[in-house]
């Protein structure tokens, strides 16, 4: 529970929120912000009724009061929130889940893959990514954006590769582009050279 990309999860949450937690899985994020006190107020839901039971006994274990729902996505949850956290998902089950008539005010949003499809996305639907943390943990690096309901278009360069100051993370992903450029065949790796260049471009700018 005491996680780095739990913290950074919890970084993005503000003393005013209502927060939902939308497949709470452990729970454990949930018990980091009650426990912690970082919000108004934190309720938990999962799809799977068998992660949920898993989450309740975690609250039962560090003692805390987490009003708790079976839900897929916003469906049924019978409380005001203003601030969802989306995270460990796929891109399109998130926006299976924000491709509702609920929009709240605040996102938190960690996806395991296509960055592009989700920033586009979230932009598409009304979403301005104010901020995004890249957390390194267990070998591998956790991207963590944080919206609120306000205009934006990002451009294509941060579309691919997001708002991030993480200099570490750009070098990662340079890192693996090269390795991955080694083995393909020449005439295919005109769009990792142009994902090289606008890297090294994050990773120079100052
Ligand atoms: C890998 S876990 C992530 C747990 C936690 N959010 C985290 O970041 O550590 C993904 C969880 O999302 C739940 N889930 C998947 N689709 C969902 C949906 N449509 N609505 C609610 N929960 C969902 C799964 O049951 C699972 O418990």
């Amino acid at each position: 529970m005491n996680s780095e990309r739990i913290k950074a999860l919890a970084s993005d949450v503000f003393r005013d929120d209502y927060v939902l937690d939308v497949g709470c899985d452990h729970g454990y994020l949930a018990i980091y912000l009650k426990k912690n006190n970082l919000c108004a107020q934190v309720y938990a839901s999962d799809i799977s009724e068998k992660a949920l039971l898993q989450a309740k006994s975690n609250f039962q274990k560090y003692n805390v009061d987490i009003t708790s729902f079976v839900s897929d996505g916003f469906q049924n949850i019978p409380v005001y929130f203003n601030t969802a956290v989306i995270s460990g998902m796929g891109t399109k089950t998130i926006f299976d889940i924000l491709n509702s008539v609920i929009k709240p005010n605040k996102l938190i949003i960690s996806s395991h893959n296509e960055y592009y499809k989700l920033r586009k996305g979230l932009n598409k639907l009304g979403y301005k990514i104010v901020d995004e943390q890249a957390i390194y943990e267990n070998k591998h690096y956790y991207n963590i954006m944080l919206c609120l309901k306000k205009p934006q278009r990002l451009n294509h360069k941060e579309l691919l590769f997001g708002i991030s100051n993480n200099e570490e993370y750009y070098q990662y992903l340079l890192d693996k582009n090269r390795e991955i450029i080694k083995k393909i065949p020449f005439l295919k790796r005109g769009k990792l050279w142009y994902y090289n260049h606008v890297l090294k471009g994050l990773i120079e700018r100052k």
